[in-house]
This record gives structure tokens, C-alpha cells and sequence, in this order.
């Protein structure tokens, strides 16, 4: 493995401080970019070098950014403006790394799916504004030689951040509940399929990356645990965890958002009742990529975390 000079955007953010550390731990050279605002808690950035400033300031990127010694960039919440910045200004990088997500996917067509899925056309459920963002990255891949790899990490879970719950967002009322023991209503989910990444493992796969330099340009890549399980064992596993006793009722999605009007339908129930079920093969095959943890481990992890900091 080489050392690198590497460049990591939003390096105080929860994905992007764990790239950030194993990087330093991979042995490269880190230069961290923010805009200093994040307050929630981030990972030890101990040998990274912070910079502040905001990545869509065309200036910043200009004058400060573009100058510094770098050989490779990962920008771990890029947009499409970073698209057009990077490309014209961070020229130099052997590897451009972005941050995309498998939300691109969805509806999911066949299972497991893989990185040849359609994902250009919007849909009523896709993220559609990275759609845009990686199509255009790809196209100045395939026109100007722009060093781009998009690396697409399904739901993010384990320690840092509270997890999916079964009313399709990261509330932590719905653990709550279980954990008192208090009934709760669900939509009729627990067929749905569901894949989750844990941080660490997906956070190190921009690290492995780094040692394919060649290989991963141009290249897209689905990352995630090995395997899909149920919304059903989902929540068995929470529950276990939690010691709950919960009774659990089924309702329909209208009767759902009418019992917990925070819950809504669009960017919200609508991507939960999706299938999430992807092959991680082609990550496995080019760099080497080996996720560590299953979703369920990546469950009890986050939940204990909750519990140790105080949020359950
Ligand atoms: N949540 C999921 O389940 C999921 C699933 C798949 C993919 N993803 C992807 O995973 C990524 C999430 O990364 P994360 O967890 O590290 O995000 P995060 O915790 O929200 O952190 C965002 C980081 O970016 C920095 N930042 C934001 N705007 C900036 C700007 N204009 N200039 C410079 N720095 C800026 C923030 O610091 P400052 O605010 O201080 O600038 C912070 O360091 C996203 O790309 C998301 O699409 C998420």
C-alpha cells in the first residue's frame, strides 16, 4: 500500500470523520476540509489536518483548496456543484471519491440488485438530485477524464447515529417506546427487505479504494453488509435488545400517519416500504472490500450507543 495525500470533505461529519481516521490509520496524509459548524459528536481526528471553509465557495476552492499537496480527493457529502468545482480545480487527483447512496436505486427492479441497475431516470421514490450529481460526474469521467469513483453505501447504521426505525426516519421515540414496553403501531412492513452498512465498515471502504487507484476510476460501487434481512428480524432484533415487550400493531399507512402525524408518506414511509436488498460483489472483487459486521450487530451497536449516550 502507498502512502497517499489525501484531501477528505467533510471530515468532522459521522462518515466522513471515520474516513478521515482510518486514513491517518491507513498511514496516508490527511488534510480534513469543513466549515467548522458541525457540532454533533464526530470521531477522533487525531493527525488530521483541519482547514475550514465552505466547498461551494468557487474561492475557496480556487485559491486555497486547489493549492494545497494532495493525490487524492474524498468528498464524503458531495453535491453537484462540488461536481463542477472539483473537476475544474482539483485537477491534480489521481482519484476523486464520492459519497453516493443506493437511494439512487430504488424502485429496486430485481435482487439482489447490482451496480448495472438502472438508477439515471427519476422515479417517485429515488434520490433523484444524486442521480443528476453522479450521471454528471460520470459524463466528465467519460469526456474529460475526470478521476471520479462513486461509492454508494446503503442505510448507514452502528455506532454515532440513531438507527432506521420502522416509521421509515431515525426517530428515537419509536426505541423509547419499545424499550418501556409501551404498544406501537406499525405499517404492514415486516416483509420489506432492508440492508444496512455499518459506518466503520463503509468508511474503510474509501480507504481500501485508495490502494486501487486505476481500478476504482470510473467506477461505481454499491457498499453495504453481505446480507438483506427483513424489517420483520429488524425489529425482533431491537426488541431483543431492548428486553421489549411491546405489543406491536399493524395498521394501515393511512391509519399510521393519522395515529403520529410527524410521520408523512413522501421521502419518508414511501422509502421504507422499498426493498433493499444489493450485491456488494463488485466492491469485493475490485478493492477488496470485506464488511465486518452484519445489520443486526450494526443494530445492537447503534442501540447501545443510544443507550450510553443517554439518547435511549
Ligand atoms: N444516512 C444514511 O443512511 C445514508 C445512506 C447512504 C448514503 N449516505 C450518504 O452518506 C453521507 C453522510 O456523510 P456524514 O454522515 O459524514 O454526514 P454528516 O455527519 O452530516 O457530516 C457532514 C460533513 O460535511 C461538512 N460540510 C457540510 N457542508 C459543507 C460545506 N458546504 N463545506 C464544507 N464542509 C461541509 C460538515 O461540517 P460543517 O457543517 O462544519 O461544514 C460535516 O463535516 C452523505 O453523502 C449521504 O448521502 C447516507
Amino acid at each position: 500500500m502507498n502512502s497517499r495525500k489525501v484531501l477528505v470533505f467533510g471530515a468532522t461529519g459521522e462518515i466522513g470523520g471515520r474516513i478521515a481516521r482510518d486514513c491517518v490509520r491507513a498511514g496516508h496524509k490527511v488534510i480534513g476540509i469543513s466549515r467548522g459548524k458541525n457540532s454533533n459528536e464526530h470521531v477522533e481526528l487525531e493527525g488530521v489536518q483541519m482547514i475550514c471553509g465552505d466547498k461551494s465557495d468557487e474561492s475557496f476552492i480556487r485559491d486555497t483548496v486547489a493549492k494545497l499537496d494532495y493525490d487524492a480527493v474524498i468528498n464524503s457529502v458531495p453535491n453537484i456543484n462540488d461536481v463542477e468545482l472539483c473537476s475544474k480545480y482539483l485537477k491534480k487527483a489521481e482519484n476523486v471519491l464520492f459519497c453516493s447512496s443506493t437511494g439512487t436505486f430504488v424502485p429496486l427492479r430485481y435482487f439482489p440488485a447490482d451496480e448495472n441497475h438502472p438508477w439515471r431516470e427519476k422515479t417517485p421514490v429515488n434520490f433523484y438530485q444524486q442521480c443528476v450529481r453522479d450521471a454528471r460526474a460520470i459524463e466528465l469521467w467519460e469526456t474529460e477524464d475526470f478521476p471520479v469513483s462513486i461509492l454508494r453505501p446503503t442505510n448507514i447504521i452502528g455506532p454515532g447515529r440513531v438507527p432506521l426505525e420502522l416509521w421509515g426516519a431515525r426517530d428515537i421515540a419509536f426505541f423509547k417506546k419499545l424499550k418501556s414496553g409501551e404498544s406501537i403501531s406499525i405499517a404492514p412492513c415486516e416483509h420489506i427487505l432492508l440492508q444496512s452498512g455499518y459506518n466503520d465498515d463503509l468508511a474503510g471502504a474509501f480507504v481500501k479504494a485508495l490502494d486501487y487507484p486505476d481500478e476504482v476510476r470510473g467506477e461505481i460501487f454499491i457498499i453495504s453488509c453481505r446480507k438483506a434481512i427483513t424489517l420483520g428480524t429488524y425489529l425482533s432484533t431491537a426488541m431483543q435488545f431492548l428486553n421489549s415487550k411491546s405489543e406491536i400493531r399493524r395498521v394501515s399507512p393511512e391509519e399510521l400517519m393519522k395515529i403520529y402525524p410527524e410521520i408523512t408518506w413522501t421521502n419518508r414511509l414511501d422509502f421504507l416500504l422499498e426493498h433493499m436488498c444489493f450485491d456488494i460483489g463488485k466492491a469485493e472483487l475490485i478493492f477488496g472490500y470485506v464488511p465486518r459486521k452484519t445489520a443486526e450487530e450494526g443494530l445492537a451497536d447503534a442501540l447501545e450507543w443510544c443507550e450510553k449516550t443517554g439518547l435511549l
